[in-house]
Parts: C-alpha cells; structure tokens; sequence
C-alpha cells in the first residue's frame, strides 16, 4: 500500500520528537519516501561545535542510501511555527534533496499547526548544480 501525504507528515512529526536540538531549541522533523515505497526518518541532530550540526532532510536521506533507496519521491519536513511558518528546506537540503530528485520530486513542509505547503523540488532551486 502507499503511503499517503498524512503517513508522510506523521512520521516526520515523529522524527521530530526526537530531535537533539539543545542549542537552536528549533526541532525538525523529515520522512521520504523513495522509488520502491519505502520510508526513512530523520531529525535535526546539532552539535556543541555548531557547523557540525546536521539537519533532519539529511538523516533521512542517508538512511534511505544505506539501504539501497536512489530516489526521493516525496519528502515532508515538519518544523516551525506562529511567524516562522512551515520549515522549507535550507539551502544545503534543497541541493541534498535535489541530487536524488527526479522531475516529480514533492517537498511537503509543515508547521506545528499542521498548516503545510507543496512543492515542486525545481521551484526551490531552480538551474541547481548536477554533475553528469
Ligand atoms: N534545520 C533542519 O533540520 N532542516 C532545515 O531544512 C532547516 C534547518 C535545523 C538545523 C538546526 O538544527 C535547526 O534547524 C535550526 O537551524
């Protein structure tokens, strides 16, 4: 069976419990699922040494490698709230994203209030950098 949009926002609502985010005191959920329907998790995991931290699209995306995924069909990051909004992924996301997106790659972002946005991966980085 496959996984639905809601499947997607909870488990990465799940991952998010379990960020280790003690220094931005920001927690980010991701979950993806890839081109055999299989899903991963990550959270944002930070880090005294601050540039060390790693971010929860990132988790996810090297559990699926680990495990044969090569295909980002759908990804959901759940972070943010009141002003900030859904959480969008950062830059560096955005071109991790894109080195395993094809041209239907779906970003879901979501924010505590559930309020969530779609995307089109080539609409948050637009001409990115791919090596042949
Ligand atoms: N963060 C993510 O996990 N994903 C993003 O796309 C944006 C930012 C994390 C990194 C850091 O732990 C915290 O959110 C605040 O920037």
């Amino acid at each position: 069976m496959s996984l639905s949009n809601d499947d997607l926002i909870a488990a990465a609502t799940d991952a998010r419990a379990n960020a280790y985010n003690r220094y931005s005191d920001f927690a980010v959920g991701a979950a993806l699922v890839d081109e055999h329907g299989r899903l991963y998790v990550g959270c944002n995991v930070e880090n005294a040494a601050y540039p060390l931290g790693s971010c929860a699209e990132a988790g996810a995306i090297s559990a699926m490698v680990q495990e044969g995924g090569r295909r980002i069909a759908r990804i959901a990051v759940v972070g943010g709230s009141g002003e900030i909004g859904p959480c969008t992924p950062c830059g560096g996301c955005r071109q991790r994203i894109a080195e395993f997106a094809g041209d239907d790659t779906v970003v879901l972002a979501i924010d505590d209030s559930g309020a969530w946005q779609e995307y089109a991966i080539a609409s948050l980085l637009p001409a990115s950098f791919h090596l042949p």
